[in-house]
């Protein structure tokens, strides 16, 4: 068999025409003729610094640097202070890169069409093959693709791709951009006929428990010098590889010509997508001449119906479903911008964890693999396009607004065209805190984007994350607001009496509108501090903590009190859609020196969970769960006041410190009120010694065990919590979230280090240097401890931990085998973790063969 055919069955092809022949008796797969869509990340040169005719096929790069895609140097530093990007950009370099990649395109493909796609390159790319221009790309978050064919040697004779990436113009971004080809780039060879990239377009407009109607639009392209007669048999493939529906149509393309096919089919019985059920169906589309496949695609989408409403809110299949929504920027920490999916995997599955349905891609189109794992995971996804139209925000000096006349229609349209199939997207938002909501020219930008939107895609609704609905001018120009498909809220509650009115004025006022919380404030910290008095204000965006006068005393999670407030609104208020708090993960950049990133999230930046993840889990699930904080080493505190919180969604918390109950505390939320008749409760009344949603316990400190009981409403314990003054720093001990990954050159597993005294307890303030050795074909990918402050690299072998903590990526090489971490530290027993790289499944050789690997 040949290589090319070897590939076309690893894509599923055996399979398929088995299927295929079941519905269409006599269909033949033209051997040489499949599509095939190939990773083309690996064995490129780089060069960072600019390098003046790198363009050149005969330029001489055997001195650049080796390395695969997607690849960020911003992320290898250094920290300056004085660096252009500044505290925006987390003071890490950006500047000028060049790449180049040497390949060859086996003589038999001669006549096929060859494609390079770039999921993003940031920024401002220029690419291209063998000396001759192709093309740019200003925006680093939309995705692109280039035809090779015409300027492509087939047979022995190298091809180079070049690509410039311009990042110099700096503060560029608000926030840490990374620099370089960030996401994967692709190949892609079809026959010249073919379904157009981006071609296929699957809607469900109608979805109920018996049927769903299931809406196909395919565009076929004709490169072939004749006109064709073309058959397009399209298969609704549900799990287990059963093709459920299938449909042909038949057209006439001319020579050169574009045709979109529109073909409506009925599916009984759907297995609907949600968060908690995210099933997913396939397209399969085969182009189909002649009794042979010339092309065939493959389109995951979910079968779902979506809505907002005035009254109700936000609807999935018809049952209200309020957002629990998380803001995320795009960094993945210790690997900056070119985050593999497996870190993603884990940051998002932490997320659902705790409770969280929904996320934001603040402020940018996400990886499209992001979008793919939300669907697969079940996330609700906010698609944001923008953070600048037109005018530009004061302190970034390069940002999007200097492209956006230029731009804007070819980003929103990528953007869209690449996105619009994924059922877990369900709202578009046009930008975020942008200038023109005030602007008189505003409702105009704000037309114009909207008419791409609802031009390319009809079937959801259009926001914009709006910070001025209301300010000192008054209320934001209705021209502006009342376009909006939903109103977006940014921080609702930051003016005046609306922080305890919250939506309901303009409830009020506006009963048609449609309510979302586009941004809102969360749990902010850093993981593992706390503060004792004087009484201090809740840390800023920057990490400063204003003191402000009061007595001593400790502000646990004093931002939780907002989120909470916010919260019990949004439970009680059907009309308001949910909301995205700011953020589910710190992230780089959007900080003061020596600060290089921000701690507004959830997790940091390893991923470990924060006081405020507990917070959110004991809101948002219903799984018993219990959480205690501070930690309980308090050597300068004894005798004295250390408040102790619970974290919980049990009916009642008693905690015990050495066995000596300190009573039993209760959470009533919703309230508890008569139901039916006089003194007819409809849940058992439990007498309430607090209404906030945290628990609050005023301990004399001593040393030793904290523990804390979770009852039901029935008195019955379901959860359970323990903290434990730990002793001096023993020991290491390593855990790992997969013991297996496969053997691509890409998965990773997260390696977690923790510092414990001689029983095992995590000494929370432990800074000790630990290193990682790695035997076997493993990579260490990036070692971090989510300290804000800490200004070491990314890339070192070794990492101070932080409050006890600290994590390594370990990236499998391609032979598969073993992967042994040592972790050690001096003066620490050590520890070693063993993981399994298997080997990938493709096994055979790539159809376009890298030079340099
Ligand atoms: C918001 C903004 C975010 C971030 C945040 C910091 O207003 O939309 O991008 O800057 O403030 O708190």
């Amino acid at each position: 068999m040949s290589a090319l055919l070897r590939r076309w069955v690893w894509f599923g092809a055996g399979r398929c025409l088995l299927v295929a022949s079941l519905f269409f008796p006599g269909l033949q797969r033209a051997a040489d003729a499949p599509r095939v869509h190939q990773s083309f990340d690996f064995a490129w040169r780089f060069c960072r610094g600019e390098a003046g005719g790198a363009q050149q096929p005969g330029f001489d790069d055997a001195a650049w640097r080796q390395l695969d895609l997607p690849h960020d140097w911003s992320i290898e530093g250094p920290y300056d202070e004085h660096a252009a990007t500044g505290g925006s950009g987390g003071y890490l370099p950006a500047g000028i890169g060049w790449y180049r990649k040497h390949f060859t395109v086996p003589e038999g493909l001669r006549g096929r069409q060859v494609t390079v796609e770039f999921d993003g390159v940031y920024m401002n790319s220029d690419v291209w093959i063998n000396g001759r221009h192709l093309g740019g790309w200003p925006y680093g978050y939309t995705s692109f693709c280039f035809d090779l064919t015409p300027d492509l040697h087939f047979g022995d004779q190298p091809n180079v791709l070049a690509v410039r990436v311009d990042n110099s113009q700096q503060p560029g971004s608000r926030w840490y951009s990374g620099s370089g080809i960030d996401r994967h780039v692709w190949i892609t060879i079809t026959d010249p006929l073919h379904v157009a990239h981006w071609g296929t377009w699957v809607t469900t407009p109608d979805v109920s428990a018996e049927s769903a109607t299931v809406r196909i639009r395919t565009r076929v392209q004709n490169g072939r010098p004749e006109a064709q007669a073309v058959t397009l048999i399209s298969e609704l493939v549900g799990s287990g590889d059963a093709v459920e529906v299938a449909v042909p149509s038949d057209g006439l393309l001319a020579a050169g010509s574009e045709r979109e096919f529109d073909q409506t089919v009925t599916l009984g019985h759907p297995r609907r997508w949600s968060p908690d059920t995210p099933e997913l169906y396939r397209l399969r589309s085969r182009v189909v001449v002649g009794g042979r496949i010339v092309d065939e695609t493959v389109t995951p989408f979910g079968v779902r119906q979506c809505e907002f409403d005035a009254a109700r809110g936000f609807l999935l299949n018809h049952e209200p479903v309020k957002l629990r929504g998380m803001c995320l920027h795009h960094d993945g920490g210790a690997v900056g911008a070119a985050v593999p999916e497996a870190v993603w995997a884990r940051r998002l599955r932490l997320l659902k964890e705790m409770g969280c349905n929904a996320v934001r891609t603040a402020h940018n189109p996400p990886a499209p693999e992001f979008l793919d794992l939300c669907d697969r995971l079940g996330l609700l996804v906010m698609d944001e396009a923008f953070d600048e139209w037109t005018i530009r925000k004061p302190q970034i000096a390069h940002g999007y607004s200097s492209y956006f006349n230029d731009w804007y229609e070819r980003d929103l349209t990528a953007m869209i065209h690449r996105d619009r199939n994924h059922p877990c997207v369900v709202l578009w938002s046009a930008g975020n805190e942008i200038g023109e909501q005030e602007a008189n020219a505003g409702p105009e930008v704000l037309r114009k984007l909207i008419a791409v939107f609802h031009r390319e895609d009809p079937t959801r609704p259009v926001t914009v994350a709006m910070d001025n609905i209301f300010n000192q001018h008054g209320r934001a120009p209705a021209a502006f607001t009342d376009q909006l498909d939903v109103v977006g809220y940014n921080y609702v509650d930051r003016w005046g009496t609306r922080r305890e009115t919250q939506y309901r004025d303009d409830h009020d006022q506006f009963p048609q509108r449609k309510f979302i919380g586009t941004e809102d404030s969360s749990v902010r910290g850093t993981r593992g501090v706390y503060r004792f008095g004087p009484l201090l204000g809740p840390e800023t965006w920057t990490g400063e903590v204003t003191p402000a006068p009061g007595p001593e005393g400790a502000l646990y999670l004093g931002e939780a009190m907002r989120a909470a407030s916010l919260w019990r609104f949004e439970a009680l208020h059907d009309y308001v859609a949910g909301d995205f708090a700011w953020t589910g993960i710190d992230y780089l950049g959007e900080a003061r020196w020596p600060r290089k990133g921000a701690t507004s999230g959830s997790l940091d930046t390893c991923g470990f969970k924060k006081d405020g993840f507990y917070f959110y889990q004991s809101l948002w699930t219903n799984q018993p769960m219990l959480h205690l904080l501070p930690h309980w080493n308090w050597p300068d505190r004894l005798g004295k006041v250390v408040p102790v919180v619970a974290c919980t969604n049990c009916a009642a918390v008693e905690l015990f410190l050495n066995g000596r109950s300190l009573g039993a505390k209760a959470r009533e939320f919703p309230q508890q009120g008569v139901t039916k008749a006089w003194n007819s409760y409809g849940q058992p009344q439990i007498q309430a010694t607090t209404d906030d949603f945290q628990l609050v316990w005023d301990v004399v400190y001593e040393p030793g065990e904290l523990k804390a009981v979770g009852y039901d409403r029935n008195a019955a314990v379901v959860a359970g919590a323990v903290v434990r003054t730990a002793g001096p720093a023993a020991a290491l001990a390593l855990t790992v979230d997969r013991a297996t990954l496969a053997a691509d050159a890409r998965d990773v597993a997260h390696v977690t280090v923790e510092v414990q005294d001689a029983n095992g307890v995590v000494v929370p303030d432990a800074d000790n240097n630990v290193t990682f050795t790695m035997e076997g074909d493993g990579t260490l990918l990036g070692v971090d401890n989510g300290d804000p402050l800490s200004h070491a690299s990314y890339r070192a072998n070794s990492r101070q931990v932080f409050h006890g903590l600290a994590l390594a990526l370990v990236q499998a090489g391609t032979r598969g085998g073993a992967i042994r971490v040592t972790a050690t530290s001096p003066g620490l027993k050590e520890a070693a973790v063993v993981l399994q790289a298997v080997p990938a499944a493709e096994a055979d050789a790539p159809v376009v063969v890298d030079v340099d690997r």
